[in-house]
């Protein structure tokens, strides 16, 4: 008997936490690099015309909610030294770079009675210099730094953001459209909206929860199909490129194998990525969201359901408007039925009816948000494969924070090693999966928590006013590996 219990043991260990390094080469095409977003890196907050957003906002008039009183008014100071920082990607051997338009630099009101060609410039030059040194630039439209007029007027609630939101992208795809294949509409538009208005951890901080998040989600989604079809009729045929939105989720692994668990670990995962992706690819948010979401408003007492309803019209408006997904995985978490007769609490959270936990054995980094559960990128690759049909799939965001007191930094040489081996995993299971790019080139402004949680490849000395960047040790592990696109010794690595 002992016998079967050990080998039950083992193969949960292997399942778990010990699995073997996958040593197949990543594809020759396979896109492969670092990532970063404007109002984390590019500092420069009010030169050369640049507007107000709501993140400037924040710290300038509500300090005390960022860590340390922290601000990203000159952050890693890339406005002026992005030809540095490309040397940097260049040297590093990476073959995509992701970054972010920031919406005020270009539009200082949001509107476009003010275009600024010196923030245009700034975001021309960067993609030339990229292209000089072969590096396809993956480019997220918005990343969260929602220009502050916009918000003055309600921001993503009011369904105005639609038409300021589609201008914008036009002019975006009109002045770089001709050097950018991959477009990222959205960054993890759940913080957008829960954090932004429902949670209180995002700019502009608004609590309306179990309702304003919703609102704010259904703008959104519109705006993301509505670029999608401008797109479409005004720049494919020249420009070619590929559009996407970059969903966060964690992977949901049930507490128990009963049907309820099973059942709420997938619910979980539907109201955080399908919240996004069912309406992108099949038109609707998913029927599990729809049905607990209308069956707890009805019970307290709403007159609909906190979850809007798309038009006939806008489901079909809404249907295949994506030619790539992104997918953020950092972390993991146990989900288990939760068992709420009374169904009082107003709250997107509470609406899923999952409660989640991490596993203490799970190793802890700076973020309190992140257990280190390398597994969980091979499961939610197929998780998300498996539901959006085989659409290609870009790793647009992974990596781990720690506090910066060391350069030798091998707690993320062996998260990037673990996590890329699951991606490769996942290939080997027929994923289409076509990139991945590591959060982050360097350490930056990590929003409320200030620089207090370092996600970088390089160091960047703030007390510095040159800002200066320093490898940490997982720069040599991530050359070799882009380098030899293999996760392990040269010797022991076998063609893709
Ligand atoms: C997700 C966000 O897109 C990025 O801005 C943030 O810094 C990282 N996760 C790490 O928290």
């Amino acid at each position: 008997m002992w016998k079967i219990e050990l080998l039950i043991y083992s193969l949960v260990i292997v399942g778990t936490s010990c699995s073997s390094v996958n040593n197949k080469k990543f594809p020759d095409s396979f896109l492969l690099g670092t990532a970063t977003a404007a109002y984390q890196i590019e500092g420069a907050w009010n030169e050369d015309g640049k507007g107000e957003n709501i993140w400037d906002r924040t710290c300038h008039s509500d300090p005390t909610r960022i860590f340390n009183n922290e601000n990203a008014d000159i952050a890693c100071d890339s406005y002026h030294k992005y030809k540095e920082d490309v040397a940097l990607l260049k040297d590093l051997g990476v073959s995509v770079y992701r970054f972010s338009i920031s919406w005020s630099r270009i539009l200082p009101t949001g509107y476009l009675n003010e275009i600024n060609q010196l923030g245009i410039n700034y975001y021309k030059n960067l993609i030339s210099e990229l292209k000089a040194n072969n590096i396809e630039p993956l480019v997220t439209i918005f990343h969260w730094d929602l220009p502050q007029p916009l918000q003055d007027i309600g921001g993503f609630p009011n369904d105005r953001i639609i038409r300021r939101y589609v201008e914008y992208a036009r002019v975006v795809f009109d002045n770089f459209g001709d050097d950018v294949k991959y477009w990222i509409t959205f960054n993890e538009p759940k913080q957008t909206c829960r954090g932004g208005y429902a949670a209180l951890g995002d700019a502009p901080f608004i609590n309306s929860s179990g309702i304003g998040e919703y609102l704010c989600t259904h703008n959104l989604l519109k705006a993301h199909a509505e670029t999608y079809h401008m797109y479409n009729k005004e720049f494919r045929d020249k420009q070619n490129g590929h559009i996407g939105i970059t969903i966060d989720t964690v992977w949901a692994e049930p507490d128990s194998k009963d049907k309820a668990d099973v059942e709420a670990a997938d619910r979980l995962i539907q109201f955080t990525y399908g919240w996004y992706a069912h309406p992108v690819t099949h038109g609707d948010y998913p029927e599990v969201m729809k049905q607990f979401v209308g069956e707890r408003s009805a019970k307290q007492g709403f007159s609909e359901s906190r979850l809007p309803k798309f038009s006939k019209a806008e489901i079909h408006g809404m249907k295949n408007t994506v030619d790539f997904l992104g997918l953020n995985y950092y972390t993991s978490v146990m989900a288990k039925h939760k068992n709420d007769e009374e169904k009082t609490a107003i709250d997107w959270d509470q609406d899923s009816e999952v409660d989640t936990y991490f596993k203490p054995e799970w190793p802890s980094t700076a973020s309190s948000w992140l257990k280190i559960v390398p597994w969980g990128m091979r499961k939610i690759l197929n998780w998300v494969n498996k539901n959006y049909e085989g659409l290609p799939i870009i790793v647009t965001e992974n990596g781990v924070s720690e506090n910066g007191t060391t350069l030798e930094d091998d707690v993320r040489i062996d998260y990037y090693r673990d996590h890329l081996s699951g991606v490769r995993d996942a290939l080997d299971d027929g994923v289409n999966v076509i990139g991945y790019t590591a959060w982050s080139m360097m350490d930056n402004f990590e929003w409320t928590r200030g620089y207090s949680e370092k996600f970088g490849l390089y160091s960047v000395d703030f007390n510095d006013p040159e800002r200066k960047r320093t490898p940490k040790k997982s720069v040599s592990f991530f050359k070799q590996f882009l380098a030899t696109r293999c996760l392990v010794e040269e010797s022991k690595c076998v063609a893709a």
